[in-house]
């Protein structure tokens, strides 16, 4: 660092010194030389001289003095006389020198600049520097030519080079990923079916690096016509344009399971499903033809299978298993918690079968579609939407549409829109979809109804948490629903604490949840953990250090319930940071933080007491020994009166 800093301040006082009209040219070249060829009244005999550093230095110190006094004699000449020679310098020479190494290229950087320096009187080696080579011209391509570079790109193919973008990052996420998806649409399909989901899960190893991963569900099974489309065409699916709670969203999560086992297998997707005891089960081959994101069956046939309804996938792909934090036991483990209605088996790798039984013999509330809420509605969607509308005016169209318009709002809406309620919604232009945008926000309209929803609740929450954590305290809250952008959305939170395998020191485990659906990755990118960071544990009695989540054998656990989750990827990994939402699952650990501070000061009274009580404990017997003395009691008596004493302590403290 000092080194640094005297050279820095050698340059500035030589640079000075130059400018100023009394340069001393530097010994070594490199920067300072350069800078001293590229300056306006150097002489090129100086430079090449090669003297030592600390005459240099000295002449440096001479002639910054010098400098000194000629500005304080003339200080406004000599700055003007600064900034002419700063203007005067060939501009080359200082990014040249920021670019240019040390040694060999510092000093061809310093060559360079001598031979472009019109004052430079041509300086021992200079003749040698090579000529600047000629720019080859480029050869430019026209429009017409750049237009036989441009076509349409396939969600499948775009996807195929970001499939980053949807988990498939690295062979162990992959292996993570495929089950994941394939579960969350099985606990989909049960659920909509209104059956009690019964899951089977294998990951079983086929060559090295390479898995088979299978998945069966009890579910409604999927009707022949469908399958193909499914597992072999990314952006197909029924949630997407369904306004309700559900684990999938976009469309893509199975296919994308495929296309990836597909790349690196060259095996299809294996499908069989069976929609009822009276229909036939059907087995499916599907690939996907990536450049056209269209699917095709290599195999179709009828084939015995016992059971009644469902759908089993089997996919094999490119993998490594571990265990641990992260793995397919782990959010299984998870996926148990937040669904204690599931019945689920896993055979890992070797072989071991995990079940995790059901905890709860009832499905959760149904979530049932809404319509979208006027308030999240922006300009393009809305004309959209009025084009596409079959009613006949803007009152209609209003209360067909959304949700919470009724006649009475759907006038006042369009009086301060300052529209007449007879606009044909095909015909809305733009300037009339923007004041109708303006009525929507000038109207008091209800909150989104909320049975779209379906969170855990409190209590199976916590249920969920003690099946799997051993701990001293738990607590568990479940908000009620609050709306962003439109969209209604729910927050729960719980949090177990003194958990067996914590030290004190640890940080606190979080567990994040979307729609019952564990989260494994981008913590740091999720609005859960910014809000648990921003939390104040400190009041509550934990140790929290700047920035970091709290210290001690905590495990909190977030869900996030929503007809839409705002995830920041189409892996969905992490969840938006909108302010409502960050609002929301702060005052639920806020709630749940409470509850943990009057446990742990309570704690603390306890221990307190516990401790005043074993030291007056350890007096006694000297009380007795004592007073035995004092009054010549017999032994038996002192006995009696150490009981005595003890027991009144006891009995004081209320252990
Ligand atoms: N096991 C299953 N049983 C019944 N239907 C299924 C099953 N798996 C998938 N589906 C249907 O296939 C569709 C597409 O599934 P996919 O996982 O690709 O998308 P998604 O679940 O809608 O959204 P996301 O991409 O967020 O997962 C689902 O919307 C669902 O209708
Ligand atoms: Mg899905």
């Amino acid at each position: 660092m000092t080194a640094k800093r005297v050279r820095e301040s050698d340059f500035d006082e030589e640079t000075l010194d130059l400018f100023d009209g009394g340069g001393v040219p530097p010994a070594g070249g490199g920067a300072r030389a350069e800078t001293v060829l590229a300056g306006p009244r150097q002489s090129g005999s100086r430079t090449a001289g090669g003297a030592g550093r600390g005459a240099k230095k000295a002449a440096t110190k001479q002639a910054a003095k010098a400098s000194r006094d000629r500005k304080a004699v003339e200080p406004k000449q000599a700055a003007s006389e600064k900034t002419r020679a700063r203007k005067a310098a060939p501009k080359k020479a200082l990014p040249e020198r920021k670019r240019a190494g040390k040694g060999e290229s510092e000093t061809a950087a310093a060559e360079e600049a001598a031979a472009s320096s019109p004052d430079a009187a041509a300086p021992a080696g200079a003749g040698t520097s090579p000529a600047p080579r000629p720019r080859k011209k480029r050869n430019g391509r026209n429009a017409e030519q750049l237009a036989k570079g441009q076509r349409e790109i396939s969600i499948s193919e775009f996807f195929t080079k970001n499939r980053h973008l949807l988990g498939f990052d690295n062979p162990t996420k992959a292996l993570l990923t495929t089950v994941k998806e394939a579960v969350d649409n099985s606990l989909d399909a049960c659920e909509d079916a209104g059956v009690l989901p019964v899951i089977r899960v294998e990951a079983r190893q086929t060559a090295e690096n390479r898995y088979k991963a299978v998945i069966e569900d009890n579910g409604p099974g999927i009707v022949r016509a469908q399958i193909p489309k499914i597992f072999g065409k990314l952006l197909y699916g029924s949630k997407f344009h369904t306004l309700k709670q559900s684990r999938g969203q976009q469309g893509i999560g199975i296919s994308a399971a495929g296309m990836y086992g597909q790349l690196t297998t060259g095996k299809p997707v294996v499908i069989t499903s069976r929609t009822g005891p009276r229909a036939a089960a059907r087995r499916f081959e599907v690939k996907i033809n990536t450049r056209k994101n269209e699917p095709i069956v290599t195999d179709e046939r009828e084939v015995d299978w016992p059971v009644e309804h469902g759908t089993r996938v089997e996919i094999e792909l490119e993998a490594i298993h571990k265990r641990g934090r992260r793995s397919i036991d782990d959010y299984l483990e998870q996926t148990a918690v937040a669904n204690p209605h599931l019945e689920l088996t896993y055979v890992d790798p070797g072989g071991d079968e995990i079940r995790y039984p059901r905890v709860i013999d009832e499905l959760p509330a149904e979530a049932r579609a809404i319509k979208p809420h006027p308030y999240g509605v922006e300009l393009g969607a809305l004309l959209a939407l009025a084009h596409e509308s079959r009613s006949r005016n803007l009152r209609g169209f209003l209360q067909e549409e959304f949700s919470r318009v009724g006649p009475r709002v759907a006038d006042e809406i369009l009086e301060k829109a300052m529209l007449s309620p007879s606009v044909k919604p095909r015909r809305l232009k733009r300037d009339q979809a923007e004041q109708l945008l303006t009525g929507i926000g000038k109207t008091r309209i209800m909150n989104p109804p909320t049975n779209c929803l379906s969170p855990i609740g409190a209590e199976e929450l916590e249920a969920g948490l003690r099946k799997v954590v051993e701990a001293d305290f738990f607590a568990a809250v479940s908000r009620k629903p609050a709306v962003y952008r439109g969209n209604p959305f729910l927050v729960e939170a719980a949090l177990a604490w003194g958990v067996a395998d914590m030290g004190g020191d640890d940080l606190a485990v979080l567990h994040r949840f979307a729609n019952r659906v564990p989260l494994q990755y981008q913590q740091g990118a999720c609005a859960m953990t910014k809000a648990v960071l921003g939390t104040a544990w400190k009041g509550y009695g934990l140790h929290q250090a700047r920035g970091a989540l709290p210290a001690g054998p905590l495990v909190v656990l977030v869900h996030i319930a929503s007809a839409w989750v705002p995830f920041t990827s189409e892996s969905k990994e992490a969840v938006a940071s909108y302010t409502e939402i960050l609002k929301e699952i702060k005052l639920a650990l806020q709630d749940c933080g409470r509850r943990l501070g009057r446990h742990i000061r309570q704690g603390k009274r306890q221990a307190e007491a516990v401790k005043k009580r074993d030291y007056i404990a350890s007096y006694i017997p000297h009380i007795g020994a004592a007073l035995r003395e004092i009054l010549g009691l017999s032994e038996k008596r002192e006995q009696q009166i150490v009981t005595t004493l003890t027991d009144t302590l006891e009995r004081s403290r209320k252990f």
